[in-house]
């Protein structure tokens, strides 16, 4: 019995999908004979909603006529008012063995059970009808355009879902409750009036002030719900984002607030994003909602546009505010008035006055140069927390990774520089050149494409683990294949510095040094599929450093790489 009223959930139930212990029995052993499907990462975090019931009052993957429903007239079938599908996608190749009310078993990556679906449509995805009514768009630079994308030519499949267990979590385990246990916090608090925030972001002095001036609108204390589903590569990792989250509750009243992690793998539907998570944070109990300025939009497009207009969130979101029973509380991006030393909503500010503010992105490129954080921006706990994850590169891991055709030198630049890193001493190195992995790590690939993919990309693997670490790893294999490259690139620049060296010393010169006497025996037909000679190999475009060996010492080649190293401020 609560002792106070809390909000309805959404449909008037909060849904809760776990079943009880004689039923979930009776499933695991149905299960042995059932087909099964392996959830993905932006699945296992629709699923884990649908399952506490932060999706209420969804009791399972939507099926046709829900779907069409929602992406027709934003309503379930029943005329709930329901914004954006949520939707389980299989292959058309998994598809073809499955019919509609049969049963399949959902698996977690690891091939855990977690639930029973018991399937009532299976229908094939049209993406360019999702794109238009749940985005306004099909720029294929829009991430949620790009995830449907991935799905294209697959099925949905829906139906009512009976769950086993809720997917496993290691990490901040106290800081993870769902919808039901939150509730009852609040009831034992006696918190009648809450109100939401959600973010990707840490929170700095900006947001911080806003969820102050929220609570005190709402008359209402403050959830705070940071996204740790799936993220973009320029968030900060979700890690780092609770240490930051620890910091600055302390600045908020005694038993203010509480910090609770959400599951949520983002569409970025802008405005029909924020009206889905309006819905979520009454699931939780709260009465008010904080809807930002570009509340779940993915920023620009292809043009330079805003994808959705400025202002787009906090009128869908403020037009169904009495429908669903939530106060909307709109904030506008918070500005710093220097001369004053506080912050106000842009629109608030009068014309003549001097604002300062900084996006994330620009926030993120100051730390990475190794540039101060404004004390008016953060507050010292956090700007310690993202110094100590990000630090400026004199302090960061990095790979330098020469790339070049036998014989141009990347072995002997490899071994100077590697000399000189170990000079240094200021970060353990790691040499690893082309014949040391192909003896370790690769003794049994050929040269064939597939071959040299995965030796290069073995080496790309052991390179970022060293970088995560913030050590220098220098790899020296003749990586022929530009995309491979670039994939590696990719990884190892989310941990730190990927410096690209093209040795380019010509074919003619490799093969007048000959060394090995390869080019010869491959000349002479004995060795196939060799480099330069009768495989090819793609020059990069924009390596960080360029040398040609063929008029160079070793000790002048290896110089232009720590010089470059020297001018980024790597050492
Ligand atoms: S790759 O393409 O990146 O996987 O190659 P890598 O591991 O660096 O191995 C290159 C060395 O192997 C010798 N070798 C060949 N090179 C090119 N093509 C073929 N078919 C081939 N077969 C053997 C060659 O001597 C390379 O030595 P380096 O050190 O580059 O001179």
């Amino acid at each position: 019995m609560n002792p106070i009223d809390l909000i309805e959930a959404h449909g008037g139930a909060l849904v809760n999908l776990l079943v009880d212990a004689e039923r979930a029995a009776l499933l695991k052993d149905m299960s042995l004979n059932l087909p099964d499907i392996t959830l993905n990462d932006r699945q296992m975090c629709d699923f884990e909603l649908l399952a506490t019931g932060a999706f209420s009052p969804l009791n399972g993957f939507m099926t046709r006529s829900d779907f069409e429903s929602v992406l027709d007239r934003m309503r379930l079938q029943s005329g709930l008012l329901w914004p954006l599908p949520i939707c389980l996608d299989v292959s058309e190749t998994r598809t073809r063995s499955l019919e509609a009310g049969q049963s399949v078993a959902l698996r977690d990556p690891e091939g855990f059970l977690l639930a029973v679906l018991h399937i009532q449509d299976i229908w094939p995805i049209d993406h360019e009808k999702e794109c238009r009514l749940s985005y306004g768009t099909s720029d294929p630079a829009h991430p949620g355009v790009q995830s449907l994308q991935a799905k294209a030519g697959g099925y949905y499949i829906g139906g009512k879902t009976e769950v086993l267990s809720l997917p496993v979590h290691y990490d901040f385990r106290q800081l993870r409750q769902g919808p039901a246990e939150v509730r009852n916090i609040f009831a034992k608090y006696g918190w009648p009036r809450v109100v939401g925030f959600q973010t990707r972001h840490p929170l700095h002095r900006p947001q911080f002030e806003m969820t102050i001036k929220a609570m005190r609108r709402a008359r209402a204390n403050l959830l705070l719900l940071p996204i740790v589903g799936l993220s973009r590569a320029s968030d900060f990792d979700h890690y780092t984002r609770v240490r930051c989250y620890h910091g600055v509750t302390r600045h908020y009243p005694p038993d203010s607030y509480l910090l609770n992690l959400l599951p949520l793998a983002t569409h970025w539907a802008g405005p029909k994003e924020a009206l889905l998570h309006v819905i979520i944070a009454k699931n939780y109990g709260c009465t008010a909602f904080i809807v930002g300025h570009d509340h779940a939009g993915p920023g620009k497009d292809s043009n330079g546009s805003w994808y959705y207009a400025r202002g787009a969130a906090h009128a869908l979101t403020a037009e169904h505010a009495e429908e669903l029973g939530v106060e909307i509380i709109p904030f506008e991006e918070m500005v710093y008035l220097p001369f004053e030393d506080e912050f106000r909503p842009a629109n608030e500010v009068p014309q003549s006055s001097q604002t300062i503010s900084l996006t994330g992105s620009e926030l993120r490129k100051r730390l990475l140069l190794g540039r101060r954080i404004p004390e008016w921006l953060t507050f010292t706990e956090v700007a310690d927390e993202l110094m100590k994850a990000y630090p400026p590169p004199g302090k960061q891991g990095f790979t330098v990774f020469l790339t070049g055709l036998s014989g141009a030198g990347k072995s002997t630049v490899a071994r100077l520089i590697y000399s000189r890193f170990l000079e240094l001493g200021d970060r353990p190195v790691t040499l690893l050149d082309g014949d040391i992995v192909r003896h370790n790590l690769s003794s049994n690939l050929s040269f064939s494409k597939e071959d040299r993919d995965t030796n290069v990309r073995r080496i790309g693997f052991v390179a970022s683990e060293i970088t995560k670490n913030r050590g220098i790893a220098i790899c020296a294999p003749i990586a022929p294949y530009a995309s491979t490259r670039s994939e590696i690139r990719n990884t190892i620049e989310s941990y730190g510095g990927f410096i690209e060296v093209h040795v380019s010393t010509p074919l003619a010169v490799c093969e007048q040094r000959d060394r090995k006497g390869m080019y010869a025996k491959a000349r002479a037909g004995l060795i196939k599929g060799f480099t330069g000679v009768d495989d090819p190999y793609e020059e990069p475009e924009n390596p960080e450093v360029r040398i040609d060996t063929t008029n160079l010492t070793p000790n002048e080649a290896a110089q232009e790489i720590l010089l470059y190293l020297g001018e980024k401020r790597f050492i």
